[in-house]
């Protein structure tokens, strides 16, 4: 099977997290098979990466945007729909990591992971999925992680926001099915190049007092594939999402070489 990738020609992709990293990859493809992307990131580089994509021919906006303020979301997607129509297509990438004993996450440090990686999706998802549910058409891909399935010691607050994105796919698979939306969610394990990845190894080597290589080969040697995710393994998942995968909604995706495959 090939993906039929020309049929995103001229819809409405929205990607949060997009300055950078996987989101930034996922606009990237997008706008390459001629979607029109709007790229929504806190990070004021997300200017520069949509004209990055507009250069190389994609029609790509970039916007800047905090997930976690409900109005300030709410307000842009009006826009993006009053300017470019219904969405088509929703990526919730924005999300940040942390890595902190138990007894020292304090209740800011959990609220902060919460409401970026939590509420920053359902934020999103609730300004898209009205226009999806009219067209009776919808994508919507979260992004939660083989830590959200399984727990990891020093990841509590983050294992336990990312199983929420997990339930939260699940139950809005099951709300809007009869609109046949597909609401799916990716949980990949260690993801290669990323974001994510250079803050993991850096806080490794550093508590290990290994060099950045040799963490990578350790916990590559825990993968049972022995390789880690590339950029373009999770953005050819969230592709097969986005224009095939019509009998899959609630999915949550396991991305992890092997690692974990429940
Ligand atoms: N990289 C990995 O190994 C890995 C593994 C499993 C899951 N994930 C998940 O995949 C997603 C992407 O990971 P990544 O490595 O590309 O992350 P990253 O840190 O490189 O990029 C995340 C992006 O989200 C943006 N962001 C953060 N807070 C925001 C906010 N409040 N509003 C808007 N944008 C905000 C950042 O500015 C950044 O551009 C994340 O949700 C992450 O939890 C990553």
């Amino acid at each position: 099977m090939s993906l039929d990738m020309r049929q995103l020609e001229g819809k409405l992709c929205v990607v949060t997290g997009a300055a950078r990293s996987v989101g930034f990859d996922i606009a990237k493809r997008y706008a390459e098979n001629g979607a029109v992307v709007v790229m929504l990131d806190i990070n004021p580089q997300v200017a520069d990466a949509a004209q990055e994509l507009c250069r190389s021919g994609g029609h790509a906006e970039g916007c800047l945007l905090d997930v976690t303020d409900g109005q300030a979301v709410a307000r842009r997607f009006q826009t993006i729909i009053q300017e470019h129509g219904p969405v088509y297509a929703l990526v919730n990438a924005a999300g940040i990591m942390e890595i902190s004993p138990f007894e020292e996450t304090t209740d800011e440090i959990w609220k902060r992971v919460w409401e970026i990686n939590v509420m920053g999706t359902v934020h999103c998802i609730r300004g898209a999925i009205g226009s999806m549910r009219k067209q009776c058409r919808g994508k919507i891909i979260n992004f939660a992680s083989k830590a959200g399935k399984t727990g990891s010691k020093l990841m509590s607050v983050y294992g336990a926001s990312k199983g929420a994105v997990i339930t939260l796919t699940q139950a809005l698979a099951q709300e809007y099915a009869r609109y046949r939306l597909n609401i799916n969610c990716l949980c990949p394990d260690i993801i290669d190049d990323s974001g994510v990845w250079a803050q993991a190894n850096k806080m490794y080597s550093e508590n290990l007092h290994m060099s950045p290589e040799e963490v990578k080969e350790l916990y590559e040697s825990k993968v049972p594939l022995g390789r880690f995710a590339t950029k373009e393994d999770i953005t050819d998942m969230v592709c097969f999402y986005t224009v095939s995968g019509e009998d899959c909604t609630g999915q949550s995706i396991n991305i992890t070489g092997g690692r974990f495959m429940h």
